[in-house]
């Protein structure tokens, strides 16, 4: 059926849902494929097919999907994790320094922070999101991949949720200065309240010190293209996890002109883009003043990340 409707993996599709609904493993289902199911598992098997049916993909009907070689956990709010984000950690791990600090601006599920700290042991980072939904699952995908601790998240409106960074610049290992007795990092607990949207939301305390790496795949789609998306996206995938305003740029404007001051000198920003944006974005970078603005390109030859260097 699924193939008759045209969808291009549709036994690996069928195979997937059905393992998932009966609670098989792939070799468990290859095995017993000829046994019989009962009506009330048939039924499970018949539901998650008919949500393919209807254009949902197969990571959110069964909640997860890989990520960096991790697996990230999904809800309603968070936008499922895609390959050429790999790209962004690849260069985020490449930059950051020894004990180095990262801020991710729209976390999701947290895949990019995450995939990081799993990487790079001595790294820490704050991640923020809109949605406190979305960072629940960030949260327990944080839990789960045992960088809890590492991890500091914020609800809010980009930078909004962090406060003033204080006046000096905390020297990070490596530089003279004594990262054990940095205040910067405070105790990892959920940092956001209220409810979805940020209604009701607090930061109880200030986000103290700067970042030596800010990345951020923030929604980057024209709200006019986003009606025109494949269904499993535009039906599916959050809307603010794709609606980067009319012409895509907006959250782009935020970062460019707010994340030099929170950033050390000598700090980068890396940026997930759509792969028509490089020169936009980079002519935004360039008006806030940072250096080696560059467009680095992902593995199917698209223009995919905005590196940027505060000096
Ligand atoms: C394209 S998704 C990226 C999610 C994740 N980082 C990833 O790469 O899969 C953009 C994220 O930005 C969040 N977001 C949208 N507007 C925001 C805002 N004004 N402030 C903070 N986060 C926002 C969305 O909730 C969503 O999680």
């Amino acid at each position: 059926m699924l193939g008759r409707l045209g969808f291009e993996s549709a036994a690996l599709d069928a195979k997937l849902l059905t393992g998932h609904a009966l609670g098989l493993s792939a070799l468990d289902l290859a095995l017993r494929e000829n046994d019989p199911v009962d009506g009330h598992a048939a039924a499970r098997v018949a539901e998650l097919l008919q949500r393919r049916m209807t254009g949902e993909s197969v990571a959110r009907i069964i909640g997860e999907r890989e990520f960096y070689g991790l697996g990230f956990t999904l809800n309603a709010a968070t936008l499922e994790p895609r390959p050429e984000t790999e790209l962004l950690v690849d260069m985020a791990l490449g930059a950051l320094p020894a004990g180095g600090r990262l801020l991710d601006l729209g976390t999701g599920t947290g895949c990019i922070p995450i995939a990081v700290l799993a990487n790079q042991p001595d790294a820490s980072a704050v991640a923020v999101d809109l949605s406190a939904l979305a960072l629940e699952t960030a949260q327990a995908n944080a839990e789960r991949h045992g960088v809890g601790e590492r991890l500091e998240l914020r609800q809010g409106d980009w930078f909004g949720s962090l406060e003033d960074p204080p006046p000096s610049i905390p020297p990070h290992k490596g530089e003279g200065g004594e990262r054990a007795g940095n205040p910067q990092l405070a105790p990892p607990s959920p940092r956001w309240g209220g409810t979805e949207g940020g209604v009701e939301s607090h930061t109880p305390e200030a986000v103290s010190g700067l970042f030596d790496l800010i990345v951020s795949n923030p929604p980057y789609i024209t709200s006019a293209v986003v009606e025109t998306l494949a269904p499993e996206v535009r039906d599916f995938d959050p809307r603010l996890a794709l609606d980067g305003g009319p012409d895509g740029l907006a959250p782009y404007r935020v970062i460019t002109a707010q994340a030099a001051h929170w950033l050390r000198p000598g700090g980068w920003v890396l940026v997930e883009i759509g792969h028509e944006q490089g020169a936009d974005v980079s002519a935004l970078f360039l008006e806030a003043g940072f250096e080696d603005v560059a467009v680095h390109r992902d593995l199917n030859g698209l223009d995919r990340v905005v590196g940027a260097h505060h000096l």
